[in-house]
C-alpha cells in the first residue's frame, strides 16, 4: 500500500470491552476517565498544596481543576481544539502542528475537533493540555499528577523485580565463562523480558493498577507464541556485527540508545537489559531517552528515572540494591546517559523528526542500534496509519531510519505492519481484540541502507 493510501486513524467508537481481568476502555471513554483521575488526584492533594504553599497552593489547585473540567467537557462534546497558551519552549510548535492538522483535513472551514482529528494527535494533545493546566498555575506547575500510580506500579512489582535482579546477578557471576551461544540465550531472554515489560502501562487501563507479580523469566516460554514478529536474530547480528571487531578480537558496538516508555516494572526491565548489554561487553554505552514532562500516565521522566535507580539502591534485597548501586555508577561514569527532548512529547510521526527535530535525529544517528519501547512509539514510527498488515515495516517508516532500529512493543492500538499474508486475518478470526489487548507483541527490526 502506498503511504498516501494509508489513512490516519480517527478515534474508535465509544465502547468498553473486557480483556482478561482488565477493562480496556476505548479512546472516548478512556480520555475523560484519565482527566477525571487527574482532577481527583489534584483534589486529594489539596492539603499537601496548602502545607507547602498556603492559600496560593489551594487557589492554584482550584484553578487547575477548573481548566481540566472545562477540557473534559470540551472533549466529551466534541468542541474545537484550542491553541496552547502557556508560552513554553514547545508551545509554538504545538500550535503550528494544529495548523498542519487543519491542512490535512483539506478544508480550511472544517474545525479541528476532538472526534474529527487523527487519534494520535488528539491523544497527545490531551496530555499537553493537562500539562498546560498545571504550568498556568504556579506554584503547583511541577506537580506530577501520575506519580502515585507510577510509584505504586513499581512497588507492586517487587517480587518480579527481585526475581529479575537475582537472575541478572547469576549471569554476572558467570559472565567471563559464557560462550557466545549462552550469551545469545541470555540476551534473548532479557530482550523478551523488556518486551513483555511493556504490558504494564497505566494509560491503557486508564490508570488502574497493572503490575507484574510473577517471575518474568518463568513466563517467557508460554508467551513465545504471542510474539507475532521476532527479529531478535537481526538485533543480535547488529550487536555482534563483524565490522566492529575490536583489536582484541571481541565484538562490541559503541552505543545503544533506548527510547524509553513506561516507569514502574517496564523501566526496571529496560535497565536490566541495558546492564546486561554493557556488562557483557556487547555495548560500550547506553543512552536513554525519556519525557520532559509527565506523559501518557506512566511514561518515564527524568525524576522517575532517578527515583527508580535510587529505590533499587535502597532496597532491602541484596541483588536489587547491588543492581541499583551499579546503575548509579554507570550514570556517574557516563556509561549510561539520560536525555530528554521536547520532540518525544509532541504529536509528530517519527518520519518528521529529521525536519522538525534535526538535533535529535543527529543524536540518534550516532547510535549503532536504537530500541524503541512500547505502543505509542510504534504508532509514531508507523504514523499511526491504517496500513495493511502485510506492508513492510520499512515502508511504514517512510524514510525514518537514523540508525538500525528495533521496536519492542505489545499491541495496544489498531496498527500492525510486517505480518505474513493471512496472519492478520487468522488472528482476527481467532481473537477480534488481538491488536488492542496487550496480549500480542512484536520485536520488529529495520536497518537503513549504508550511505
Ligand atoms: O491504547 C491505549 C494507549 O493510550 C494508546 O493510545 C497508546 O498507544 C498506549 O496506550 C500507550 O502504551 P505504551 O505505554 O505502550 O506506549
Ligand atoms: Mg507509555
Amino acid at each position: 500500500m502506498a503511504a498516501d493510501q494509508a489513512v490516519l486513524r480517527v478515534p474508535p467508537p465509544l465502547s468498553a470491552k473486557v480483556v482478561g481481568s482488565f477493562a480496556y476502555l476505548t479512546v472516548k471513554d478512556r480520555l475523560p476517565t484519565i482527566l477525571t483521575k487527574v482532577i481527583d488526584t489534584l483534589h486529594r492533594n489539596k492539603n499537601k498544596f496548602f502545607e507547602e504553599y498556603g492559600e496560593e497552593g489551594i487557589n492554584a489547585e482550584k484553578q487547575a481543576i477548573s481548566l481540566l473540567s472545562k477540557l473534559r467537557n470540551e472533549l466529551q462534546t466534541d468542541k474545537p481544539l484550542l491553541l496552547i497558551t502557556d508560552g513554553l519552549q514547545d508551545t509554538e510548535s504545538w500550535n503550528q502542528y494544529m495548523q498542519r492538522q487543519q491542512r490535512l483535513l483539506g478544508d480550511q472551514d472544517t474545525v479541528i475537533s476532538w472526534f474529527k482529528s487523527a487519534w494520535l494527535y488528539v491523544e497527545c494533545y490531551m496530555y499537553r493540555k493537562i500539562q498546560e493546566a498545571l504550568i498556568l498555575n504556579p506554584p503547583i506547575s511541577n506537580f506530577d499528577v501520575y506519580k502515585e500510580g507510577k510509584t505504586q506500579s513499581f512497588f507492586e512489582s517487587q517480587q518480579a523485580v527481585m526475581a529479575l535482579c537475582t537472575y541478572l546477578a547469576d549471569i554476572h557471576k558467570n559472565m567471563e565463562k559464557l560462550s557466545k551461544n549462552q550469551l545469545f540465550e541470555f540476551f534473548n531472554k532479557l530482550l523478551q523480558v523488556s518486551l513483555w515489560g511493556n504490558k504494564c502501562d497505566l494509560s491503557i487501563s486508564a490508570g488502574q493498577e497493572n503490575s507484574q507479580k510473577t517471575s518474568p523469566i518463568d513466563s517467557l516460554n508460554s508467551l513465545q507464541p504471542f510474539i507475532l514478529v521476532d527479529d531478535s536474530n537481526m538485533v543480535w547480528s547488529t550487536l555482534t556485527s563483524s565490522q566492529r571487531l575490536e583489536v582484541s578480537g571481541k565484538n562490541v558496538v559503541e552505543r545503544v540508545d533506548i527510547v524509553l516508555d513506561n516507569a514502574g516494572f517496564e523501566l526496571v526491565t529496560d535497565l536490566v537489559l541495558a546492564d546486561f548489554l554493557v556488562s557483557s561487553g556487547l555495548a560500550r554505552q547506553i543512552h536513554f531517552h525519556g519525557k520532559c514532562f509527565p506523559w501518557f500516565v506512566s511514561d518515564v521522566t527524568a525524576s522517575d528515572f532517578q527515583w527508580t535507580s535510587r529505590q533499587m539502591m535502597a532496597a532491602n534485597h541484596m541483588w536489587m540494591s547491588k543492581s541499583g548501586v551499579r546503575w548509579q555508577r554507570y550514570l556517574k561514569e557516563g556509561v549510561w546517559c539520560y536525555h530528554d527532548h521536547p520532540f518525544w512529547t509532541q504529536p509528530h510521526e517519527f518520519c518528521d523528526m529529521a525536519a522538525d527535530a534535526p538535533d535529535l535525529y543527529a543524536t540518534l544517528r550516532e547510535a549503532d542500534l536504537v530500541l524503541f519501547k512500547g505502543d505509542l512509539n510504534y504508532r509514531k514510527l508507523t504514523g499511526d496509519r491504517d496500513w495493511s498488515h502485510t506492508v513492510d515495516f520499512s515502508t511504514a517508516l517512510r524514510g525514518f531510519g537514523p540508525a538500525p532500529l528495533c521496536s519492542l512493543r505489545t499491541l495496544k492500538a489498531n496498527v500492525q505492519v510486517g505480518l505474513q499474508p493471512g496472519q492478520g486475518e487468522k488472528l482476527t478470526s481467532q481473537d477480534p481484540n488481538w491488536m488492542t489487548s496487550g496480549k500480542y507483541a512484536v520485536i520488529q527490526f529495520y536497518s537503513p541502507q549504508p550511505e
